[in-house]
């Protein structure tokens, strides 16, 4: 099944030629960030005895337009709740969320057309080609058919997917490419926000630098926030204009790679690296608990 995330909409994708505006930081006074959360709450109560646990908790971010975002955390740390709850698919418990001024609860309908998210297990299907998935989606979406094809041939031609594997199964392409046609698939609405729920985990090395850079590219010409969670510590390193650690549904820190990194050797004498900030502020090493599937790709 497709996700549908949004709302029908005909809208040509605004590619800006001018040099891409790198915005880094928190979003200043009287800027409207392009997603606010505040206090954002989830619990889930599982069961026979009731246990409540505490996916998100608390947590409060604020991100500028144009920044990519991640969100760092071990399996099982509240990310994709985070995600979830941004892109609507959860109520929130406590807190708001806000995107581009938009609140997602008393504005859902706007909020849905300024978002799409696109998750680790992107669904597809398999036997069609990533010409037919996008046409596909381009139709739950309501978008103009010879201009949705004409968009999906071009942003497939961008991701160097040329016209004869456009019309072969998606099941016959490698993970890394199955990835970038999934995020293709989610620009065809021209989202100002995009969430990427672990767009490289399970990818092999190359095929991982292959989507990183794809996923530049994306905020660079679209205009594009995009936030992405990730338990790859080199990834956010190498992509993420600031970073959210969070550890247990908690934001334990935030701040762009280097300052993370200048933070903990000033104030705990470590090493200026992200393992040590990751070790610093959730007492833990990610290696640890993260079985790391990096060679299932299949390119
Ligand atoms: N639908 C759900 N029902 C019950 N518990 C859930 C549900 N979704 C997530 N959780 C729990 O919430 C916590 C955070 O999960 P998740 O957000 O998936 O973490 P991550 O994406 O960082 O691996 C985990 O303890 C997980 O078991
Ligand atoms: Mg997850």
């Amino acid at each position: 099944m497709i996700e549908v995330m949004n709302e029908p909409k005909i809208a040509p994708m605004p590619v800006t030629s001018a040099e891409p505006l790198r915005r880094v930081g928190p979003p200043p006074p009287g800027e409207q960030p392009a997603l606010l959360i505040e206090h954002a709450t989830k619990r889930f109560v599982v069961g026979r005895k009731k246990k409540a646990v505490i996916a998100v908790n608390d947590v409060s971010i604020s991100i500028r337009r144009g920044e990519i975002y991640g969100i760092l955390g071990a399996n099982g740390s509240g990310k994709s709740t985070l995600i979830r709850l941004v892109s609507t698919l959860l109520t929130l418990e406590a807190g708001r969320v806000a995107v581009l001024g938009h609140d997602i609860e008393r504005e859902e309908m706007a909020v849905k057309r300024l978002i799409n998210r696109v998750s680790v297990d992107a669904a597809f299907f398999k036997k069609l080609s990533p010409h037919e998935n996008l046409a596909y989606a381009a139709r739950l979406y309501g978008l103009d058919a010879k201009e949705a094809r004409a968009e999906a041939i071009r942003i497939l031609a961008r991701l160097g997917i040329g016209e004869k594997r456009l019309s072969r199964p998606v099941e016959q392409m490698s993970r890394g490419m199955q990835q970038k046609v999934a995020i293709a698939r989610a620009l065809l609405t021209s989202p100002t926000v995009l969430l990427l729920d672990e767009p490289t985990t399970g990818l092999d090395p190359r095929s991982k630098l292959d989507v990183q850079a794809f996923v530049e590219e994306v905020r660079d010409t679209h205009d594009a926030t995009i936030v992405l969670t990730t338990h790859d510590l080199a990834e956010a390193d190498r992509l993420c204009d600031r970073i959210a650690l969070i550890n247990d549904g908690r934001l334990v820190a935030e701040g762009t790679p280097d300052e993370l990194k200048s933070m903990v050797a000033r104030d705990h004498g470590a090493e200026p690296s992200l393992e040590s900030v990751f070790m610093t502020f959730t007492g833990k090493s990610l290696d640890e608990d993260i079985g790391d599937n990096d060679n299932e790709d299949d390119e």
